[in-house]
């Protein structure tokens, strides 16, 4: 058993479940707390609050040997020392991120304890935070009790164990090296570099990163328009530059942009963050437009195909923000739905995960004339196009011809390139990729 004893807020969120179960699972004690308190009731009874593949076997054995524990009482963190702030940090209207859930965690862990912890932020939070939060502390009488830590997290849902176990880096800012060196500590493996640094630089390494894979993205999007109007094919382009090492073919396909809970979130905020300084992110905020333009792409096709979208049924498939996922949050899907429906379409959507607004904490009563349906073929049955939003890896095995059948109008826009053009021509099937 190691020494340390570890407390998480936000423990039943996607970064803290993993982080809680992981640690755990490396021999620390974890005591994960969470607020919410139906999802605390759910979990002890075995209900994890979302799929991440791997999570619930590492839950269920750490929760039995002992390891981790689940509470949605603050004052069980007391008897720990280090406690990871893994709350979230969404977009306010303005792109700024709202910290405010940061700023209470913090206040919460330092007024019910006695002794000193370190409070170690995972939540993605803008260039300042930290420092904010020690001079927060300090005004309020409470700096003995908690020492601020920056460790941004870089792990992607759908593999988040996987990264725990495998991190491409560990990032830790901190005021001394002391207080760096334990975090850091915790759990790095051999060969994996390590990054001691201030805490700014820790916050903006975080935000840097997930602004070069938005811009990224956006940039083999910009690509893709010109293929299109050309007669180009973004695929081959893409291929022959990924192949050079220093660009690599990682964010380089081309679709319906970037989505999730973080890259939309993290660019605007960082946007924000340029605006705050008087400065202007200009190659940033393209890249944000240019993912806008993606979204309404896939829309303008089916309007230049169909005409008006007023009374045509459209098939959806996809609604989670990528593959792997039932996590709809900030999924471009949403947009796009507001938009087919704001033109009158009626819709049948199809996600492997997720069979309903509500399964996905969306209000049904937003999406009027939307009907959800369990196979990719019955959203096709009887539509006037398909509409592919998410690369879930069974859809690429659709059986074509029973695609075609089962669509009234043979019309399929492909905002992920899943399918084979020629193939889809042999078939009679008109098909509209992005960049192809
Ligand atoms: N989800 C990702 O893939 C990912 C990856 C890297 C970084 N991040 C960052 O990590 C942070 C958390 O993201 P997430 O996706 O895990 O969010 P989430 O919404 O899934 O989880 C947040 C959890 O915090 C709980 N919570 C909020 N305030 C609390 C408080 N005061 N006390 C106790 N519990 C509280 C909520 O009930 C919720 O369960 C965000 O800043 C996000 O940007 C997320």
């Amino acid at each position: 058993m190691k020494n340390t004893k570890i407390g998480i807020v936000g423990g039943l969120g996607h970064i803290g479940l993993i982080q809680g179960a992981c640690l755990a699972e490396l021999g620390y004690l974890t005591v994960a707390y969470d607020y919410n308190v139906k999802k605390v009731e759910e979990i002890l009874q075995g209900k994890l609050p979302f799929f991440e593949p791997g999570l619930e076997e590492t839950v269920n054995k750490t929760v039995k040997n002992g390891r981790l524990r689940f509470t949605a009482n603050v004052k069980d963190l007391e008897e720990t020392d280090l406690i990871f702030i893994c709350v979230g940090t969404p977009s306010l209207p303005s792109g700024e991120a709202d910290t405010s859930q940061v700023y209470a965690a913090v206040e919460e862990i330092a007024r019910n304890r006695e002794n000193h912890c370190l409070a170690v932020v995972k939540s993605t939070v803008p260039v300042g935070t930290n420092r904010k939060l020690t001079e927060f502390l300090k005004d309020n009488g409470l700096s003995e009790r908690v020492t601020m830590v920056s460790n941004p997290e870089f792990l992607r849902e759908g593999s988040g164990v996987n990264d725990f176990w495998n991190p491409s880096r560990i990032i830790v800012g901190a005021q001394s090296k002391e207080h760096a060196e334990k975090v850091a500590g915790l759990y790095s493996p051999p060969g994996v570099p390590v990054i001691i640094t201030s805490w700014e630089n820790a916050e903006l390494i975080k935000h840097a990163a997930n602004a070069f894979l938005a811009s990224k993205i956006s940039f083999i999007n910009e690509i893709a328009a010109l293929c299109e109007k050309v007669g180009g094919d973004i695929r081959v382009v893409s291929r022959g530059i990924g192949l050079d090492p220093r660009i690599n073919p990682y964010f380089l396909e081309a679709g319906v942009g970037f989505s999730g809970p973080c890259l939309e979130k993290d660019l605007k905020s960082l946007i924000s963050q340029f605006q705050k300084v008087g400065e202007k992110a200009k190659l940033l905020e393209s890249a944000l437009e240019i993912n806008e333009r993606q979204r309404n792409a896939v829309v303008h096709k089916l309007q230049e195909q169909l005409g008006t979208l007023k009374g045509r049924r459209i098939g959806i498939l996809g609604m989670a923000f990528k593959a792997e996922t039932d996590d709809v949050r900030d999924s471009h899907s949403l947009p796009i739905i507001r938009k087919l429906l704001a033109l009158g379409a009626a819709l049948t959507v199809h996600d492997p995960w997720i069979q309903s607004f509500q399964q996905a904490g969306l209000d049904e009563g937003e999406f009027p004339e939307v009907r959800w349906v369990t196979s990719p073929y019955k959203a096709a049955e009887g539509q006037d196009a398909l509409l592919i939003l998410t690369a879930w890896p069974e859809y690429r095995n659709l059986d074509l011809q029973r695609l075609r059948e089962a669509l009234v109008y043979p019309l399929i826009v492909d905002g992920r390139n899943m399918f084979d053009p020629q193939e889809m021509q042999a078939l009679n099937i008109k098909y509209l990729g992005v960049g192809i």
